[in-house]
């Protein structure tokens, strides 16, 4: 992009300073604004009539308040966008998640709390006592009665599953008291409908609490496991008989966060020689079965992970060399960020019994994230993943994803769904067909950066280097978001 001739003015600068910021940067350059239940018009194609239900994600809708930009993309306040199908079509509402810190500070329209890149405004002695805000801004989990934001360093909090007005602060009928973390990426188990889940107590030795609920969200069960030291764990993976945690080799100096010296993010350390813990659980009892110390490396994120016909547990996870993702995460605000960083796609297959790796081996060697199987595959080998994967002409370093895939760890094909230039997909989300779970749709919510406008692409998950079989106009852009889900049959 050329910048104007003329710069000589303050202001002329600021925007010529922004023409040289990619297109995914006017997605968050403002703050998202909400919209209320609305039809959506078809840009193109038209709905599949077996697509009824709701599709709901979440992610920073706003990085900025009072002119101050936020320390890291991880401390937008939670904004959710639902889409709701039915045979009469689609509507859509988005609206931020009503936190008790949100709400604070909406009123006053100025930061004042920490969060996880970012300590609370103000002099060291005011910022003592402070808590960190509750940001209710990296996933979705559908309960017949509830949607809940969820946050991994605090309770969740209960929307309403049409309109996502927000009920407030929910500690699952006190099985979370004391504001008890419950994480962002909640398993749930497609025989039993159990749902699985883990939250962090930082300490000198965290302890990692472990929580099974039944089909409907209430917590049943509750234990701890003491780990080592103070790692960031951010997902995990049910595997048949097993939950397995892999902490990477990221300690958090607590002595500075509880001072409110430094944030969380800042505080992180990247130690390679210590390893990666490797914790195997009982997904009956919510005990240890084993551990062990494997190669260095960090994942946000796990696609799903298997037993195997001879015990072994095989995880799929998407892995980077170190912990500089952070620094890349934490620069996006800017839009202008300048570290280089790569996940690629790995198979790492272990003995449960004794948390031993056996094997390890890079599948699919291109930049990849936000990864998911059918659900109705979570625990179980899966036939197909789907991802945000770097277009092959892409920038890392500059660039979001600017593309979609299916990918077969088994056979390793790869179908590419290219959304051409300036074009940026969320992860891609699958609902199945009611009447055949391995056939369905793939939903990403895309912000056209050619038009400044977010739509949302439904692929037949088997077509995905075909056209959209539909494209729904949003009515207002949506900022890039982490996570969401898909619930079957709610309809508005
Ligand atoms: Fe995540």
């Amino acid at each position: 992009m050329v910048a104007s001739p003329d710069s000589s003015t303050q202001s002329t600068q600021s925007i010529s300073s922004n023409f040289t910021k990619p297109a995914w940067f006017r997605a968050i350059a403002q703050p998202a604004n909400e919209f209320p239940l609305t039809p959506l018009s078809v840009v193109s194609g038209e709905l599949p009539a077996g697509l009824q239900g709701s599709l709901y994600r979440n992610g920073p809708g706003r990085l900025e308040r009072g002119g101050e930009s936020v320390g890291h993309w991880f401390d937008g306040d939670g904004a959710v966008l639902a889409v709701h199908f039915s045979s009469e079509g689609a509507t859509a509402t988005y609206r931020y998640v009503r936190t008790a810190g949100y709400v604070v500070e909406d009123a006053l329209d100025q930061f004042l709390y920490g969060g996880y890149g970012m300590t609370p405004p103000g002099a060291l002695w005011e910022r003592w006592g402070k808590s960190v805000k509750n940001a209710a801004n990296t996933s979705v989990l559908g309960l017949p009665d509830r949607l809940l934001a969820l946050w991994e360093g605090g309770n969740p909090h209960a929307l309403d599953l049409e309109d996502l007005s927000t009920v407030g602060r929910d500690d699952r009928q006190g099985a979370l008291s004391d504001n008890l973390a419950y994480s962002a990426h909640p398993k749930r188990d497609p025989i039993t409908g159990e749902i699985y889940n883990f939250g962090l107590t930082p300490g000198l030795n965290s302890t990692l609490n472990l929580y099974r609920s039944d089909r409907t969200g209430k917590i049943l069960q509750h234990t701890t496991v003491e780990l080592k030291g103070t790692p960031l764990v951010h997902d995990f993976v049910l595997a048949g008989r097993y939950l397995i945690f892999c902490a990477p080799p990221v300690q958090i100096k607590l002595f500075p966060v509880g001072l409110q010296l430094q944030s969380f993010s800042d505080a992180m350390q990247w130690q390679p020689q210590q390893g990666t813990q490797v914790i195997v659980i009982d997904r009956e009892s919510l005990t240890e079965v084993s551990r062990s110390t494997a190669d260095p490396w960090f994942q946000w994120h796990f696609s799903n992970g298997y037993e195997d016909v001879e015990g072994h547990v095989v995880l799929d996870v998407l892995r980077y060399a170190d912990f500089k993702t952070n620094q890349y995460l934490q620069e996006i605000p800017t839009g202008d960020p300048q570290t280089s960083t790569k996940a690629t796609f790995w198979r790492v297959r272990l003995d449960p019994q004794t948390g031993k790796v056996l094997s390890q081996e890079e599948l699919l060697d291109r930049g990849c994230e936000f990864a998911v199987v059918k659900p109705h595959q979570t625990g179980q080998e899966a036939d197909a993943v789907f991802l945000n994967i770097h277009r092959p002409e892409a920038n890392p370093q500059r660039e979001l994803f600017g593309a979609i895939a299916r990918f077969s760890p088994e056979t390793q094909d790869l179908t590419v769904a290219d959304m051409g230039s300036d074009r940026y997909p969320s992860e891609p989300l699958y609902a199945p067909d009611p009447h055949d779970p391995n056939q369905g749709w793939v939903l990403t919510v895309v912000f056209d950066g050619t038009t400044d406008t977010s739509e949302l692409w439904i692929f037949d998950a088997d077509g995905l280097d075909r056209e959209p079989v539909c494209r729904l106009q949003l009515p207002s852009i949506i900022p890039h978001s982490f996570h969401g889900t898909w619930v079957a049959g709610v309809t508005s």
